[in-house]
């Protein structure tokens, strides 16, 4: 499948395009700056030995059912603006983190209820959301030969993209689960900074498992 990675230079970026190349799908990474995501690419194409395309945020999307926005929560409103008029009919994959630097260990609510729910609404009912992959980190998808642990909870309002999506989780090397409704996007992303809590407290990465599902 053709996946376009929006803000694909950046840390999650990375692990998701080699990990997905490496899956066989066909990946693009965007950026505001055309030449640093050719030459990303290439740097990531040589690293992992696949094939990763790099060129501007709207090229990465052009023509690809499913787009992945990767930016900061700060860039999330005006990248998803920028880009609405492209996203038209697909499938988008919101990961962000409503995070507020330097307070990343705190929840913050977005006005709209999650960034999920913020990109619906900015985006209206043509393109499908699916808010998931809060808790998997840049760090455990940079390690580019070793399994990820624990599970990945998504949510939409459109089943089919949810299924789609969960095949793509699968495909990370990673167990995908059913999380309800887009309004549900409120927990995912809400938990993410209790993990970096967790990490700051404990030391690691943590991330979660869902126990008592056979
Ligand atoms: N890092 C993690 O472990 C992790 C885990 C789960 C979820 N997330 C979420 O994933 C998203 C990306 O995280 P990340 O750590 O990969 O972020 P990042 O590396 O800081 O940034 C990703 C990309 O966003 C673009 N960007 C930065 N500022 C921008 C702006 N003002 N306007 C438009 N684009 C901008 C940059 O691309 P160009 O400069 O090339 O345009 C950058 O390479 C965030 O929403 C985060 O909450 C991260």
């Amino acid at each position: 499948m053709e996946i376009g990675i929006i803000g694909g230079t950046g840390r999650e970026g990375r692990g998701l395009a080699i990990r997905w190349a490496r899956a066989g799908h066909s990946v693009r990474i965007g950026s505001r700056d055309a030449e640093r995501a050719r030459a990303k690419a290439e740097e990531l194409s040589a690293l992992a030995g696949v094939t990763v395309a790099g060129g501007s945020n709207a090229w990465a999307i052009e023509g690809a059912p499913v787009a992945l926005l990767s930016v900061p929560y700060a860039a999330h409103a005006e990248t998803l603006r920028d880009l609405a008029p492209r996203l038209a009919g697909k499938v988008l994959i919101d990961i962000t983190v409503p995070l507020v630097p330097p307070a990343v260990r705190r929840v913050h609510l977005p006005a709209g209820g999650a960034a999920a729910l913020e990109a619906q609404a900015l985006l209206g009912e043509s393109v499908r959301v699916v808010a998931t992959l809060h808790h998997v980190s840049s760090a455990h998808l940079g390690e580019l030969d070793a399994h990820l642990e624990g599970d990945v909870l998504a949510c939409s309002n459109d089943a089919a993209a949810l299924e789609l999506c969960l095949g793509l989780v699968t495909d990370l090397g990673v167990r995908g689960l059913d999380a309800g409704p887009l309004a549900n996007a409120v927990a995912l992303e809400s938990l993410t900074p209790v993990l970096l809590h967790l990490n700051k407290r404990y030391g690691g990465g943590s991330g979660i498992r869902v126990t008592g599902i056979p």
